[in-house]
């Protein structure tokens, strides 16, 4: 089993009969929606689920797990999703798969938050290995990026991967990838980036995570914020 899939397997466990799941996008969240179906054909555990990407729809309609839409939700009892990069604080960069409205909603929304990480995950400051992604409304974004960098951030647009278009998030925004001055800090930026007009949402999430699951050579480290 990878690290991955053993974290992801960790958090499988922690579902209980007629939990309502939100369900990560990723490769990591992959695992866990596997197992979580895997639970739910073997030991007849009931779930419903609600997904935050098309991408985790699709899987989980695919294993069979029933969905309900967002719109029917006021709060979920569980979500469990990966992260880009993950601070010992338990501050997360997210975003890499630019589908950051649904993601943060959920987050917010969850009485438990479960980061699912490998130690490639993690940084001393958010931005220290990836961009922070920035979701703008379109007609928004020359505005937007003129006042990121007037506070120092410098970034473009993000390129579909074969750089011959524009990545266009499921709602229709736009997503900017800025880099910051590492002296400014996660709370800073996330000020900042809250602050910004135009910006539909951001990569960073602060005080969201309930906790952080690690696995380092083939164990689960579990940190819960305090
Ligand atoms: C989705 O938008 C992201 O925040 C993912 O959670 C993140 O990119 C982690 O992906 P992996 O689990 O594939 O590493």
């Amino acid at each position: 089993m990878n690290e991955k899939e053993l974290v992801a397997h960790h958090a499988a466990k922690l579902v209980q009969d007629g939990m309502l799941v939100g369900l990560g996008t990723g490769s990591t969240a992959n695992y866990f929606i596997q197992e979580l179906a895997h639970r739910c054909t073997e030991e007849g555990l009931k779930v419903t689920v609600a997904a935050s990407s098309v991408v985790s729809t699709i899987k989980a309609q695919a294993l069979g797990l029933p969905l309900v839409a967002l719109e029917h939700l006021s709060k979920l009892d569980l979500y469990v999703d990966g992260a880009d990069e993950v601070t010992p604080d338990l501050t997360l960069l997210k975003g890499r798969g630019f589908d950051l409205v649904k993601e943060k909603l959920m987050a917010r929304a969850s009485d438990k938050f479960l980061v699912l990480a490998d130690p490639s995950k993690r940084v001393d400051r958010i931005g220290a290995r990836f961009p922070i992604p920035v979701e703008v409304m379109p007609f928004a974004w020359t505005l937007v990026k003129h006042r990121l960098e007037t506070f120092g951030g410098r970034g473009d647009l993000r390129q579909t991967a074969n750089k011959d278009g524009l990545v266009v998030t499921s709602y229709g925004s736009l997503v900017l990838d800025m880099a910051f001055d590492p002296a400014l800090e996660a709370a800073e930026l996330n000020a900042l980036l809250n602050d910004t007009p135009g910006v539909v949402e951001h990569g960073i999430f602060s005080g969201l995570a309930s906790a952080v699951f690690v696995a380092v050579a083939g164990k689960v480290e579990e940190h819960w914020a305090k």
